[in-house]
C-alpha cells in the first residue's frame, strides 16, 4: 500500500494532518513528518515497539541512537536524568531550532532509542507542524531523518516517497525544508560543550552562547575540532548514489583536468558550482547553487537528489569556504565524498 500523503498549506489541511499523524502515532505507527532541517521518521519515543518500526523501515543499525523531539520544557526534562547548566543556556538561546543537545538519559527513555547508551539527544524543533503534532500527542517523538540508512536525507516529501513511500502509512508534505541540513549535535554532559555534528548553528555561536569567559569560548572551539564521538559521524554518511568529489578550480581548464582525472564519461558527470561557474557550455551538466551558506544548505540535498535521479556517475562539487558558517555544509560534503 503506498503511503497516504497529506499537505498542510492551509489551516484546515494543517489541522487534519495533525489529527491524522497524532492518531497513527498513538497507535504505535511510524510516520514521516517535515521539520525545519530535514524530514523525520517519527514514532512515540516512550514505546519500544513503535521505535522498532523506525529501525526496520530505515534498515538502520541498532547501535546508532535516535534523536528525541520535544515541544516544551516539561517533555525535555522528562527525557533527561539531569539538565546540565550548558544545556539550559543553549536551550534558552537556540530552541526551538536546529540544535540537538546530548544529555544524561532518563530511565524512562527506552534502550532502543539510545542504542543502550547513557545519554540521549533531545531537540525542540522550530517547524510548526512538528510542534503541533508533539503537542497533540503529549509524548516525545523519536525521529531520525526519513531516508534509508546511509542515504541522503530528504528535504521534501518526494524524497521521502522515493525511498520509503512503500513502507510508511503516512507522509506529511510540508514543502521544502527551510534549513536543509541536519541539526547541530552538541554533547553537554562534560565541562565544555562538544560539537559532535556541525550544522547551521555554528561552533562559534555555541561557544559565544556558553562563554562566561574567553577561555570557555576557545575551549568549545577546540572541542569542536577534536575527533567526534557521535555514532553517525563514524562511517560514510549522507551520501548520494553517485561518487562525489570536492574540488577547486581557477578556470574551466582546471575543471576539465578534475573531470579528466576521474575518467568518467563526461555525459555522466554533474558539476555543482556556487562561485567559479562554468559558463562556456563545455560541460553538459552544470548545476548552480547559491553562494551564501543558508541558501546553499537549503538547496544542497535537493541538487544531490537531482543528480542521482538524472543518472550521474560522478558529482564534482566546488569546494566551499573554510569559514565557520560553512562548517556544517563542508562536513556533509566531506562525508558524502568519503570512500567506504
Ligand atoms: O535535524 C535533525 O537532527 C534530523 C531531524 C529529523 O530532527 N534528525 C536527524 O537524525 O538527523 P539522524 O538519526 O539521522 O541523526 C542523528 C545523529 C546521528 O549521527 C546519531 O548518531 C547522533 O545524532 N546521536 C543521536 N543520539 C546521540 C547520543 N545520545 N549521543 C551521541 N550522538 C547521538
Ligand atoms: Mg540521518
Amino acid at each position: 500500500m503506498p503511503a497516504e500523503v497529506l499537505s498542510i498549506h492551509t489551516p484546515a489541511l494543517f489541522r487534519i494532518a495533525v489529527a491524522r499523524a497524532a492518531s497513527l502515532l498513538r497507535a504505535g505507527e511510524a510516520v514521516a513528518l517535515p521539520t525545519e532541517t530535514v524530514y523525520g521518521l517519527a514514532a512515540n519515543a516512550w514505546d519500544p515497539a513503535a521505535v522498532a518500526r523506525i529501525y526496520a523501515a530505515k534498515g538502520r543499525p541498532s547501535h546508532n541512537p535516535l534523536i528525541v523531539h520535544v515541544a516544551d520544557p516539561g517533555l525535555a526534562a522528562a527525557c533527561a536524568a539531569e539538565w546540565p547548566a550548558h544545556a539550559a543556556t543553549l536551550a534558552r538561546v537556540f530552541w526551538p531550532g536546529p540544535l540537538t543537545l546530548v544529555v544524561p538519559r532518563s530511565p524512562r527513555v527506552p534502550d532502543i532509542v539510545t542504542a543502550g547508551g547513557a545519554t540521549v539527544g533531545i531537540r525542540w524543533p522550530q517547524h510548526p507542524f512538528m510542534r503541533a503534532v508533539i503537542d497533540a500527542c503529549g509524548f516525545p517523538l523519536a525521529a531520525p531523518s526519513a531516508n534509508l540508512a546511509n542515504q541522503l536525507s530528504p528535504t521534501c516529501a518526494a524524497h521521502v516517497l522515493a525511498q520509503l513511500g512503500g513502507v510508511l502509512p503516512l507522509v506529511v508534505d510540508g514543502g521544502d525544508c527551510n534549513v536543509g541540513i541536519e541539526s547541530t549535535v552538541v554533547d553537554v554532559t562534560g565541562p565544555v560543550p562538544r560539537v559532535l555534528r556541525p550544522g547551521m548553528i555554528s561552533a562559534a555561536a555555541i561557544a559565544a552562547a556558553c562563554a562566561t569567559s574567553a577561555e570557555m569560548g576557545a575551549a568549545v572551539e577546540r572541542a569542536a575540532s577534536a575527533p567526534p564521538r557521535s555514532p553517525g559521524q563514524l562511517a560514510r554518511h549522507y551520501s548520494p548514489r553517485a561518487r562525489l568529489v570536492v574540488a577547486s578550480w581557477a578556470d574551466e581548464a582546471g575543471l576539465a583536468r578534475v573531470v579528466a582525472d576521474a575518467r568518467d564519461d563526461p555525459a555522466r558527470v554533474w558539476i555543482i558550482a556556487h562561485s567559479a561557474i562554468p559558463m562556456s557550455g563545455r560541460f553538459p551538466n552544470v548545476m548552480l547553487i547559491p553562494g551564501d551558506p543558508e541558501a546553499y544548505a537549503r538547496a544542497l540535498y535537493g541538487e544531490l537528489h537531482r543528480c542521482d535521479q538524472a543518472g550521474a556517475e560522478l558529482i564534482v562539487v566546488e569546494a566551499v569556504p573554510e569559514d565557520p558558517e560553512w562548517a556544517g555544509i563542508a562536513d556533509r560534503l566531506n562525508r558524502a565524498a568519503a570512500k567506504g
